[in-house]
């Protein structure tokens, strides 16, 4: 397939280009910056230089690489999601997932892709019953920082999963740990970075419209769909750890 990976910088995106690669995808990558761009050629990436809040390049962008499926992994967060700048990260990282959804799925749209995919988180459901399912509610109520990040994601799903012809799949990822994100482990719901961008890849081959939880198994979240559906498997790792 040919794929346009948003976010090919990011810490999954980094994992997930060789995963696509090793499959046998075409990578268009994209990135803000001409040196990360060289980068991407050297992993065997076509590169390209866009801001995904200048809508018309992006556009133009999109539609060049005639992709199959678009892979949403962008996020505006500080490296190793240092507390101290997590609070002012907020805002930001809200309007990369309203705003910058709503640019990439009428980017994905007038090319002609037929799938996209979007990182979500899967600590903001409503409290509730445990382990939670794909079908239990946001915590839409939330108040302070939490209702930030609460709007932005929930922009990020309607946008995703409600934009037909566009078959739209969410990953709600666990806490990253691992190479990269300045975590050897992490909280519930947990996740390795490696298992993330693994998801990433079985869910561009085969998932259907709809969310999944990626997580490791914990007693807060139910990852039984993805398993059964896609195959998930949260022990996943890279062989080799650059
Ligand atoms: N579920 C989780 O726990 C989770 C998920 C994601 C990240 N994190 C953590 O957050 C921290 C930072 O993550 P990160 O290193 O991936 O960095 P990041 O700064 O959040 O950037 C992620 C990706 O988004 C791209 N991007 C950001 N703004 C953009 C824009 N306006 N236009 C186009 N592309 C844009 C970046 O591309 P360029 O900079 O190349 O332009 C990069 O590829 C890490 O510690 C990571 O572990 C945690």
């Amino acid at each position: 397939m040919r794929i346009f990976l948003a976010g090919a910088t990011g810490v999954i995106g980094r994992r997930l280009v060789p995963l696509l690669r090793m499959a046998g995808h075409h990578v268009v990558g994209m990135t803000r910056s001409a040196a990360k761009a060289d980068a991407l050629r050297a992993a065997d990436v076509e590169p390209v230089v866009v801001d995904v809040f200048d809508a018309p390049a992006l556009s133009r962008a999109v539609s060049d690489a005639r992709p199959d499926v678009v892979i949403h992994q962008l996020t505006d967060l500080p490296p190793g999601l240092d507390p101290s700048r997590t609070a002012e990260a907020a805002p930001r990282n809200a309007r990369i997932r309203s705003e910058g959804t709503e640019n990439l799925v009428r980017a994905a749209l007038a090319s002609g892709a037929r799938r996209l995919l979007a990182q979500s988180i899967a600590w903001i459901y409503a409290a509730g019953p445990r382990p939670y399912t794909e079908a239990d509610p946001l915590d839409i109520h939330a108040q302070g920082a939490r209702a930030i990040t609460v709007s932005g994601v929930a922009a990020l799903e309607r946008l995703t999963l409600s934009s037909p012809p566009l078959e739209g799949v969410v990953l709600r990822y666990g806490h990253l740990y691992g190479p990269g994100t300045g975590a050897d482990r992490a909280d519930a719901p947990s996740l390795h970075v490696d298992a993330a961008a693994a998801a990433a890849l079985l869910a561009s081959e085969k998932a259907h419209t709809g969310i999944y939880n990626i997580a490791e198994p914990s007693g807060y979240l139910s990852i039984e769909k993805a398993q059964r559906e896609l195959g998930f498997d949260p022990s996943f790792r890279l062989r080799a750890h650059p």
